[in-house]
């Protein structure tokens, strides 16, 4: 590791092993009156282990960001997660894999590990609030509840069900019909399957809507939900789950690229768990979808896309930070005609990622605006107000800066889709630290900013909690 301070987006990539917790932040310009709770975000803020660098940015260790916000006054406090994973890096040790970083270990012990609940507990990539519960998730089915206020670690949740997954996403759906959780995982065995499961607010025990048996399950990051329909968008990033076993590879490098095969929609009936159909296109690669609706015997799937999933390999780390270049993105309306089976598609916008909506009032509804983190001339230099009726655009981004997830909330009591802040903690390359934006949603200008004590590792996606 270098020992330079960096003034760059190379600072985003560097550790940081401090807990923080500062009752009153400097806040710059004003945070509207009537915004009030928490952004809770969580970040692979541990980079190393032992002496060694984790191979990929998806494998750092997660540490918890909160940002509380009250009367215009801003509180911060940050604090690791006590996984296993945690502990382990505590005493220098990876023991359980991850995405893309050996463990190092025998044969033996990694058929072991692919057949038994040995895997990662590491939450670094996303958080959900059930009923009065809080959980961070990563990509194995292992959430940790966590205190929202004090960040302490509950502890694991326990599923009260019988039912075996090897992997998941860390982007559920929330369904308020039914105040439920929504979310898929995939089960590997001779016979593979996907399940699709909701899990009600007040309980630990996961229904299940829908099963589809695959012989090679894709890796998919989140899925789609619309009002009639759930859809997983199957890229040809798939894994043979017999060969994975005894194949000795950390996770993400046992799936193939096989771009000839396409990418296929599969859609569910969210009621009956009927396999409403099976859409094909051509090859592409995404880890988020933005939204998904009906409309006139059609369904609407948009999404970020990638030609290929390069954007994977771009993101192993060396002492700087990812080693490759990222690759640029679309995002895209794609539209199925659910019965004469055609899939079309067009691009809304360039180069976005880590897209946020009004998701409260418009996920599975027709809607108006995404935001989004691009990458314009550097790592995440701008954020992005796209409006998907027309392509249009609004542009936020200051010398120097690098915006991590802009993340949308709601002014109560209003009735336009932008009606609003938009959050984001933003990477102050030459100041070394990081600050709380506040951007109008609509104007899409600065309100003001809150003043992190240190710089805050990029991270993923983090969630604003009401007070
Ligand atoms: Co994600």
């Amino acid at each position: 590791m270098s020992q330079t301070p960096t003034t760059d987006h190379r600072l985003g990539f560097t550790s940081l092993e401090e807990e923080t917790a500062v009752d009153s932040l400097p806040v710059a310009g004003a945070l509207p009156a009537w915004l009030a709770g928490a952004l809770v975000r969580v970040t692979p803020a541990k980079l190393e282990v032992g002496d060694r660098r984790l191979d990929h940015w998806f494998d750092g260790i997660a540490m918890l960001n909160r940002f509380g916000i009250a009367g215009g006054r801003v509180s911060y406090k940050s604090r690791f997660i006590d996984s296993v994973a945690y502990r382990d890096a505590q005493e220098g040790e990876w023991r359980h894999g991850g995405f893309a970083t050996d463990p190092c270990r025998s044969l033996f012990k990694r058929v072991q590990s692919m057949f038994s609940p040995d895997v990662t507990d590491n939450p670094n990539v996303n958080l959900a609030r059930i009923g009065e519960r809080y959980i961070a998730m990563t990509e194995t089915p292992l959430p940790i509840e966590f205190d929202a206020e004090t960040l302490e670690t509950v502890g694991h949740l326990e599923y009260t069900d019988k039912l075996k997954a090897h992997v998941t996403t860390a982007h559920p759906h929330h369904d308020p019909e039914r105040d439920e959780l929504v979310n898929y995982h995939a089960y590997f065995s001779r016979v593979s399957r996907y399940v699709l499961y909701g899990m009600p607010a007040g309980s630990s025990k996961r229904r299940v809507i829908a099963e589809l048996p695959v012989k090679e399950p894709a890796y998919m990051h989140a899925f789609g939900m619309s009002g009639r329909h759930l859809i997983l968008a199957e890229y040809p990033l798939r894994a043979n789950p017999l060969k994975m076993a005894f194949a000795g590879k950390p996770f993400i490098q046992n799936y193939v690229w096989r771009p000839e095969e396409g990418t296929r929609f599969q859609v569910i009936d969210r009621e009956t768990g009927a396999l409403r159909g099976t859409y094909e296109t051509d090859a592409f690669f995404c880890f988020h979808h933005v939204n998904a609706f009906e409309r006139e015997g059609e369904l609407v799937i948009d999404l970020i896309a990638y030609d290929d999933p390069s954007i994977i390999d771009a993101l192993y780390l060396n002492a700087d930070g990812p080693r490759g270049t990222i690759p640029s993105t679309e995002l895209r309306r794609y539209v199925i005609d659910l019965d004469g089976g055609g899939v079309s598609w067009e691009k809304l916008a360039d180069d976005v990622e880590l897209p946020r909506i009004d998701y409260g009032r418009r996920n599975t509804r027709d809607y108006r605006y995404a935001y989004c983190s691009r990458s314009a001339d550097a790592w995440f230099d701008q954020l992005v107000k796209v409006d998907v009726t027309d392509g249009s655009q609004s542009v936020w981004s200051a010398p120097g800066c690098h915006p991590g997830e802009p993340i949308f909330v709601r002014q109560p009591g209003t009735e336009a889709e932008d009606a609003g802040v938009v959050l984001s903690v933003v990477l102050d390359g030459p100041a070394g630290r990081s600050f709380l934006l506040a951007l109008d949603a609509r104007s899409f200008e600065e309100l003001g900013r809150a003043e992190a004590p240190h710089h805050i590792p990029f991270g993923f996606h983090g969630q604003f909690l009401r007070a």
